[in-house]
């Protein structure tokens, strides 16, 4: 898959994706990025990319010709893409969107940068997405998110051992704990239910342990959960145990 990244700050793309799993994809050739700048496809003599704002107010905005310019060229050098701009104004980035954008040939990410982008640019591409409800200072951030949520679902970037294929249909619930040697670590020990071989009574705890902190933590996601009869009963002894060295859920019950 190929993503193509438009922003006034390239520099900043130089490091991530060159590190861990981004890294082995680009060198296995599973994954392209390509990184351009738009200030290379504005038309002045100081290459201007930002201007003031109609009808006054703070900051600077993004022009709309580097902007476009920069996209009509990158779209014209390669197969068909998705145009995607980033900006605090968009649908919200999700797990599903990062497996819709996970089949696509290519991803062309516009970052903006400073109090805005001219809002004409909103008609050149085909979606606007928001990695989450806070402002960063640009999109490059954002950018860096979404290809790195897209790109891990891409079949081998993870390798063989990791199976994102089965998180997508999984219920809306959060993780079990997770425990690795040693069995006790300055006073905090693993449940003592890891360290049985039994493994139906880790099934079982990891199950309960799972839904309480979904219910607790992300209320949200727990009304969505279809809960079976075993569910509701190790639940309700969870609740009342509390054995699961999750200090956060005990602030939150008190
Ligand atoms: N640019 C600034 N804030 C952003 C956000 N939350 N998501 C996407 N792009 C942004």
């Amino acid at each position: 898959m190929i993503f193509d990244i438009l922003t006034l700050f390239p520099a900043m793309f130089a490091s991530p994706f060159e590190e861990s799993i981004l890294g082995k994809a680009r060198a296995r050739g599973l994954v392209t990025v390509r990184v351009h700048n738009i200030r290379d496809h504005a038309e002045d003599r100081h290459q201007m990319a930002d201007d003031r704002p109609f009808g006054g107010g703070e900051g600077m905005i993004m022009k709309p010709e580097p902007v476009v310019k920069a996209l009509e060229a990158v779209r014209a050098e390669g197969p068909p893409a998705v145009a995607v701009l980033l900006s605090p104004q968009g649908e919200l980035f999700s797990q599903s969107l990062a497996w819709e954008f996970s089949r696509l040939e290519r991803l062309i990410l516009i970052c903006g940068r400073y109090e805005g982008v001219d809002e004409r640019v909103v008609h050149f591409v085909d979606r606007e997405v928001s990695i989450g409800d806070y402002i960063l200072t640009g999109g490059e951030l954002a950018a860096m998110v979404v290809v790195d949520a897209a790109a891990r679902l891409i079949p081998g970037v993870l390798g063989n051992t990791a199976s994102p294929e089965a998180e997508s249909f999984r219920e809306p619930i959060l993780e079990y704990p997770q425990y690795t040697r040693p069995r006790e670590f300055r006073g905090l020990r693993v449940p003592e239910v890891l360290l049985s071989g039994d493994h139906e009574a880790v099934r079982r705890w990891r199950r309960a342990e799972a839904l309480r902190r979904t219910r607790i933590r992300r209320p949200d996601l727990f009304s969505r959960l279809k809960l079976s009869d075993e569910d509701r009963r190790l639940l309700q002894a969870a609740e009342s145990e509390d054995d699961s060295g999750d200090q956060h859920a005990r602030e939150v019950i008190g």
